[in-house]
């Protein structure tokens, strides 16, 4: 199908958003790069997977943090130090907020996705996993989501089991979720979105089956918090872990979510200053969740710049970005699968704008450098899940990842620049 005719189909209807007006608020999104063969090349930024661009809002709350409120948060006494303990709380209530968490002492902060999963894994799978017990993950975890829990499993002498996925789909073949369960699984952890696929996976009727048998279920919602409308109490999860900077926050800021009954039940991960109620030269004692898990200065600036995050999205309205980025996906898919030799893994029904291609035989990291000559930025390699390109039977992909300032214009950009690859590399070698 070419691209005239997706366009004529696809296009209209697509003022959801106002991108034109959105992509003003991205500074970065203006970079051009120069080009020994003609005029500069503009920024066409397709990695949003990896991390995402930052509007106006959140570097200016970076700046004004540095500028009028810099302070150590929960120690000072002076207006200062008020002020910025202040600005982190409040960050913390909007988060609570857009996840609709029932309190914000239930938002912990922490570093990214990695180190919220990391917390669990240790302060609570530490704590009640013992030898021969089952943690239930998926095959398309991301390895942060998979080497925490093989590190537990190799000190507790518990076993790791595995919901497959379709080859074929990129879907969990979850199918009975009793025939993975057995007397000694002991929690449930699988990825909310699939960042090589794409595939939102039916995590609520996975929550509502392991809850029929008392097991808890963490969600890693790295590539689902910043697409879609988040509800913890309606996913009723017990866990939910997301980072910052792929949802136009800074890098360095992530959350835990938990329900109540975990974070009173978990063991801190790491000691130190204001986790702590009382110390003594041999013991201690914790502090009220969520300061409990939070040693040490926490990173003051990108909490309260994720806050501000949160408020660009809310902005904007969750629910208008998902439509539009199911649009921009379902056209992107569309125009792929146009070129010929193209192979797309993941094909749910239900899956966002994440898109792992190969073309032919061009291997994705040449692929991706030439996509980079083009202006064109996206991510290739294994993408951090090693096991789902082991299944896949392929050294890696090449992989789109959308936002809600990409347009369709730069999808059409990415077409004409795979077809002229095509072209350069001929048939190619992988
Ligand atoms: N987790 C990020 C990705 O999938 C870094 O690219």
């Amino acid at each position: 199908m070419s691209v005239e005719i997706l366009e004529k189909e696809i296009k209209p209807g697509t003022t959801i958003l106002n991108v034109e007006e959105i992509r003003e608020d991205f500074p970065i999104l203006a970079e051009t790069f120069s080009s020994s063969k003609g005029p500069d090349i503009p920024l066409i930024y397709l990695d949003n997977a990896a991390t995402t661009q930052k509007p106006r809002n959140v570097l200016e709350a970076i700046k004004n943090y540095y500028s009028h409120e810099n302070a150590n948060v929960h120690r000072a006494i002076h207006k200062l130090g008020e002020r910025a303990t202040v600005a982190f709380e409040k960050s913390r209530s909007k988060i609570a907020d857009f996840i609709n968490a029932p309190s914000a002492r239930q938002v912990v902060f922490t570093r990214g996705t990695t180190e919220a999963i990391n917390l669990v894994v240790n302060g609570w799978g530490r704590k009640f996993i013992k030898a021969g017990d089952e943690i239930l993950l998926s095959e398309m975890e991301h390895h942060s989501n998979l080497v925490p829990w093989q590190l537990l499993a190799k000190e507790k002498g518990a076993k790791l089991r595995f919901i497959p996925f379709s080859k074929s789909k990129g879907t969990l073949q979850i199918g009975n979720l009793e025939h993975f369960l057995t007397e000694r699984t002991r929690i449930i952890s699988v990825t909310h979105m699939s960042n090589v696929f794409g595939t939102i996976n039916p995590v609520r009727g996975l929550i509502q089956k392991a809850r029929e048998h008392g097991i808890p279920v963490m969600l890693d919602g790295a590539q689902s918090v910043p697409h879609l409308p988040t509800d913890v109490q309606e996913l009723d999860c017990d866990f939910l872990a997301f980072s910052g900077h792929k949802m136009c926050g800074p890098t360095g800021i992530g959350i835990l979510y938990a329900k109540e009954k975990y974070l009173e039940e978990m063991d801190p991960y790491q000691g130190g200053g204001e986790m702590i109620s009382a110390v003594w030269l041999d013991k201690a004692t914790w502090n009220d969740p969520p300061h409990k898990f939070e040693a040490g200065t926490p990173n003051i600036a990108g909490a309260i710049a994720l806050g501000a995050a949160v408020d660009y999205l809310n902005s904007i309205g969750m629910e208008k970005i998902t439509t539009y980025e199911q649009k921009l996906t379902t056209y992107a898919l569309s125009s792929l699968q146009s070129i010929e030799d193209m192979k797309i893994y993941g094909m749910a029904p239900f899956r966002g704008g994440v898109i792992s291609f190969n073309l032919g035989e061009i291997h994705p990291h040449d692929m991706a450098q030439f996509l980079d000559s083009q202006g064109i930025a996206v991510r290739a390699g294994h993408h951090c899940a090693q096991p789902v390109m082991r299944k896949l039977e392929i050294p890696a992909t090449t992989r789109a990842s959308f936002y809600l300032y990409n347009t369709f214009d730069e999808i059409d950009r990415l077409v004409i620049s795979l077809l002229k690859a095509r072209e350069f590399f001929g048939h190619g070698t992988r």
